[in-house]
């Protein structure tokens, strides 16, 4: 079941989400319902506080070549163990923050400790597009977007554009 994608600016995307007790049905619903709702989107990434649960679990799915089989990614309390000192500089999106982009520079690989669908505690390299998606996903766990990087005014000018489409959904 798809799910509402709360906008920026929301309390709720400004918090530190609770790691995830052990793992029940209704988790793991919520997991398949993120990933129906990012693939719907589309995204490549969505955390549990874009749709208004303030728990630790990320979804993302990074292979955009045409064709190629998807790799739905869920993680759980996800943990950054550690990162390269070589950084990587891509244009972030956010589905938070729609049709508003920019430059952020992120470590360029990082490893990543989760536990998985099925309980079980799982660690990985990851690089490219899935580095910096993960490092995006993983901030908004802790209260963070990406404008948050940027400068106070280029922040302000985003959050002002998202209250005005904010104003203009809730009059549709
Ligand atoms: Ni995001």
């Amino acid at each position: 079941m798809k799910r509402p994608i709360l906008i920026h600016p929301d309390p709720r995307l400004k918090k530190v989400c609770a790691p995830v007790p052990d793992l029940d049905d209704d988790l793991r619903a919520l997991a398949d319902d993120m990933l129906e709702t990012m693939y719907d989107a589309p995204g490549i990434g969505l955390a549990a506080p874009q749709v208004g649960v303030l728990a630790r679990l990320l979804v993302m799915d990074c292979v955009k070549e045409e064709g190629a089989a998807p790799r739905p990614t869920i993680m759980f309390n996800p943990e950054i163990t550690a990162v390269s000192d070589e950084v990587n500089t891509y244009e972030e999106g956010c589905l938070s923050i729609p049709e508003q982009y920019a430059d952020i520079t992120r470590p360029a690989e990082v490893e990543v400790s989760w536990i998985d669908r099925d309980g079980k505690l799982q660690t990985s390299g990851f690089d490219g597009l899935w580095a910096t998606c993960v490092q995006h996903e993983i901030d908004h766990l802790n209260g963070k977007l990406f404008i948050d990087y940027l400068t106070p005014i280029k922040r302000q000018m985003i959050t002002r554009r998202m209250q005005k489409l904010k104003r203009e959904k809730a009059r549709a």
